[in-house]
This record gives structure tokens, C-alpha cells and sequence, in this order.
């Protein structure tokens, strides 16, 4: 059973959290072919956050962001979301809990195409046996700047327009938290900023958490606060971040920064 942390064994500010691990560790591979890709990973993010994971490439930024959202299941260690652990249950709850809480949005945008925009957009709702008001799909899709184009299939759209929709998808079950690793990614410099302002929103207006990797300190800056990695631990954090300070950070990574996140 998945279970519902008690007050005690939260720690401090329980309430407020939407995301907590402790000691998360992920090997792949084996004896010596075995790669760590995160290695002891403890950090808590409040409710109604913006958050950016950055870090070199290989540092464990998509394996936290998998593991966070019970994609992927680490070796050992406590992932617990919404007051929820997920790490310890099974496969089909883990499934449901999923449905029920969390959205993910990927760099490739993982949309259908065989499927119209609003067909993708209500498929998580489908999935998890919801039932699909089509008000609400259309005030979405909307809401994205697609309210228009809900009969298009995604081979009609643009990079944008597509990673619109897989946004929309994302917040059609009103999940608690989003998970976006990398939606910037194939974007140009005006659909990324789109893209941004949507997640941004997704936090201001609608208390949704929002954790995102991403390699742009421009779209790091979008956030509230940026969680560095270096291989596979947590390297820092900044608060308020600005795109320059966020790239003087990079620049340093690695060098001896303190790991009090
Ligand atoms: N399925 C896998 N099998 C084996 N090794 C893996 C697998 N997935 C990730 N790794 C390894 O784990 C480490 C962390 O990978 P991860 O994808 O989390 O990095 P990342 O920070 O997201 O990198 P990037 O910025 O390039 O996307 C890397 O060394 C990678 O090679
Ligand atoms: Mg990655």
C-alpha cells in the first residue's frame, strides 16, 4: 500500500511539502559496468513551488526527475509526494497515484500523432477512467493558446504549439505536481518563454509545484529557486535566481561548493 506519511516521520513543515526524498540512491548496471547516478539525494520542495534542477549532463537530472515522479523506482532511499510515499508500494498503485497527482511534461513532447490535439490533451483522464468534460478540455487547451486548434493532429502543429499540448495534457487532471524535464529543450527563444510562462502560471495562479530540468539559465530563472547536481548529489541551491548568477554558478559547479541545500 502506498503509503500516508504520519506527522511524525515527516519532518519539519510536513504539510507544506509537495516533494520529499531521502537518501535517494540509483545504480544502473552492475559490479563493474554499474554507473551511480544518484547517490544519496535528500531535499524537500513546498507546496505552490517553481523549482529548476540543472547540472552537467550525465549528473542524474533526468534519473531524479523519473524517480521523483515514480517513473522509475530508485535502489534505496524515500520518495514521497504530496504526503504520499511512493517508494514501497506496488506497481498498479503506484500507477494510479501517478494518474491521480502527477504530470510529466518531456523534451520530445510524447504526443500521439495519430491522435487530434484534444484527443492527446484528455488521455491521462482517459487512462485514469475519469470522466472527460469537454468544457474543461477546451477551456485547457485554451488556457495554452490552442482553443483553436483542438481537430489538429500533431504533425499540423509546431514545436511550441506541440509542447503546448503535451502542457495541457500535463494539467488537465489538475495533478499536484509537474514534473518537465528539459521542455525547453527543442524550443525556440518564443516558444521556451511561452512554455515558461505556462509552468509559472501552472504555480501563481493554480498552487500546482513545478520541478524542472533544464540547461538554460534564462528558463532557470523562471523559477523560484535552482537545485544544482554534480554527479548524482545535490551541489547547491540558489533562491531568486537570475540567468547570469545561475551561469556563474554552472561555470563553477564542481569546484568546492558546500552541498547545504
Ligand atoms: N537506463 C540507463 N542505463 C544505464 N545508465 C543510465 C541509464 N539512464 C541513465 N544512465 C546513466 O546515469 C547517469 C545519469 O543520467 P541522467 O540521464 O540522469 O543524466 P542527466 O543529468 O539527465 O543528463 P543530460 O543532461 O545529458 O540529460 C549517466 O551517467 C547515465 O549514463
Ligand atoms: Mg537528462
Amino acid at each position: 500500500m502506498l503509503r500516508n506519511g504520519s506527522r511524525q516521520d515527516q519532518g519539519p513543515g510536513p504539510a507544506a511539502e509537495a516533494l520529499r526524498l531521502v537518501k535517494v540512491t540509483k545504480t544502473y548496471g552492475s559490479a563493474d559496468s554499474a554507473v551511480t547516478a544518484l547517490d544519496g539525494v535528500t531535499l524537500g520542495l513546498g507546496r505552490g513551488t517553481f523549482t529548476a534542477v540543472m547540472g552537467p549532463s550525465g549528473s542524474g537530472k533526468s534519473t531524479l526527475l523519473q524517480c521523483a515522479a515514480g517513473l522509475d523506482r530508485p535502489d534505496s532511499g524515500i520518495v514521497r509526494v504530496d504526503g504520499t510515499e511512493l517508494t514501497g508500494g506496488g506497481e498498479a498503485e503506484l500507477t494510479k497515484f501517478r494518474r491521480g497527482r502527477i504530470g510529466f511534461v518531456f523534451q520530445q513532447y510524447n504526443l500521439l500523432e495519430t491522435l487530434t490535439v484534444a484527443q492527446n490533451t484528455v488521455l491521462p483522464l482517459k487512462l485514469a477512467g475519469r470522466r472527460v468534460d469537454r468544457r474543461r478540455v477546451r477551456e485547457v487547451l485554451t488556457a495554452v493558446g490552442l482553443g483553436d486548434r483542438l481537430g489538429h493532429r500533431p504533425d499540423q502543429l509546431s514545436g511550441g504549439q506541440r509542447q503546448r499540448v503535451a502542457i495541457a495534457r500535463a494539467l488537465v487532471t489538475e495533478p499536484r505536481v509537474i514534473f518537465a524535464d528539459e521542455p525547453t529543450g527543442a524550443l525556440d527563444t518564443r516558444s521556451a518563454r511561452d512554455v515558461l510562462r505556462l509552468l509559472r502560471e501552472a504555480v501563481r495562479e493554480h498552487g500546482r509545484t513545478v520541478v524542472m530540468v533544464t540547461h538554460d539559465p534564462v528558463a532557470a530563472s523562471y523559477a523560484d529557486s535552482v537545485l544544482f547536481l554534480a554527479d548524482g548529489r545535490l551541489a547547491g541551491r540558489m533562491d531568486g535566481p537570475t540567468a547570469d548568477a545561475v551561469a556563474e554558478r554552472l561555470a563553477h559547479l564542481g569546484d568546492d561548493v558546500p552541498a547545504g541545500v
